[in-house]
């Protein structure tokens, strides 16, 4: 398979990298509108390098496009790709709200290739030890979970990009969309959300969220996520059930005690602050490799269009509560 990045920020790169330790692929070129950016990954790889996806298209015979633009290009990035009959992995959130993203899917279902999306926290060790506990009712009935993702300063990007909320969605749609799908994943379908952000300081900045949520099993969840902790970057969850607490806490050396190294920080030094892995096959790999084996494989990816649409719906339905003050009932929980 035969891959190229458009987009070579934080995601670009760290997607450039893992491509070289995955079988059955061959990053061949990147695209960047910064000539350097684009310049330096290709040096760097030994690949070629463009300005745009129409230049990468019309010179490379690529297999799969890899979309690392900020969130409010992956529409026409997606449907371009998809039109050229390339596979296509798309990086979270697969869009700004559910026309844009079933306008993707459709377009890659007309053309035949499959698309893939990055909601990374399903290869995260943690994430899943905690599905598959849930699931196996090990720690008997769930009643309430709570989830925390954030630190490392508000992130720095391309033409301040994340500030924006017509092109980012915020915190809401951006950051806590990972907590939103791994909460999906592992619970099922979500009946309500209401949700309150601090929303204004700076343009349109949107830098702290608290998102409650009702599932149709009953269980109720509080999904936290900030920028405005300028430590470093973290993640929590807490499982609350019949039989006891399940706690991860990546800040903490004794919680999870197993899962702990998987998610040291990052934050402070630029781009935006991620979870990093010190394992060898860290999750972007691995999700990266989960798409390219499907493709292989002829496997509909686990994490596809409609998957990634679910989690899109409820960060949609917290918009609209912190717009309205009200409850909102998601599009198709
Ligand atoms: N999975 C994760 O953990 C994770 C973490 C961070 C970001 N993301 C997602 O990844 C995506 C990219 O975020 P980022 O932080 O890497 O952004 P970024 O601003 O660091 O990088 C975006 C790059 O796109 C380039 N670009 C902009 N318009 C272009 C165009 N028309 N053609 C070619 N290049 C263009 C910019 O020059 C820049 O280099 C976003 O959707 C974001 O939500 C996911």
């Amino acid at each position: 398979m035969k891959v190229g990045i458009v987009g070579l920020g934080t995601m670009g790169t760290t997607h450039a990298a893992s491509y070289q330790n995955i079988a059955g692929c061959q990053l061949v070129a990147v695209a960047d509108i910064q000539p350097e950016r684009s310049q330096s990954m290709a040096d760097k790889y030994g690949v070629r390098g463009y300005a745009t996806l129409a230049e990468m298209l019309a010179a490379e015979d690529l297999d799969v496009v890899d979309v690392c633009l900020p969130t409010f290009l992956h529409r026409e990035a997606v449907e371009t790709a998809a039109e050229a009959g390339k596979h296509v992995f798309c990086e979270k959130p697969l869009a700004r709200n559910r026309s844009e993203g079933q306008a993707m899917i459709d377009a890659c279902q007309r053309a035949g290739v499959k698309l893939g999306v990055g909601h990374v926290l399903r290869f995260f060790p943690e994430y899943q030890r905690a599905k598959a506990i849930m699931d196996a009712g090990e720690m008997g009935q769930i009643g309430t979970v709570y989830t925390y993702r954030g630190g490392g300063g508000f992130p720095t990007a391309w033409q301040d990009w994340y500030a924006r909320y017509e092109w980012s969605g915020g915190i809401t749609l951006d950051l806590i969309i990972h907590d939103l799908d791994f909460l999906l994943w592992t619970l099922g379908d979500v009946e309500r959300v209401f949700a309150k952000s601090t929303w204004g300081r700076e343009y349109d900045r949107m830098e702290h969220v608290l998102v409650s949520l009702r599932f149709a099993n009953g269980v109720i969840a509080n999904v936290e996520g900030t920028w405005l902790d300028l430590g470093a970057f973290g993640t929590k969850f807490e499982f609350a059930c019949t039989d006891g607490l399940l706690i991860h806490d990546s800040t903490s050396a004794s919680a999870f005690t197993s899962y702990q190294l998987q998610s040291e920080s990052q934050g402070g030094n630029g781009g935006v602050a991620v979870p990093e892995s010190p394992l060898a096959r860290d999750p972007y790999t691995l999700e990266l490799e989960h798409f390219i084996n499907c493709l292989h494989e002829g496997k509909e990816p686990m994490i596809n269009g409609e998957a990634a649409l679910r989690a899109v719906d409820v960060a949609v339905a917290a918009q609209k509560s912190i717009a309205t003050g009200k409850p909102v009932r998601p599009e198709r929980g």
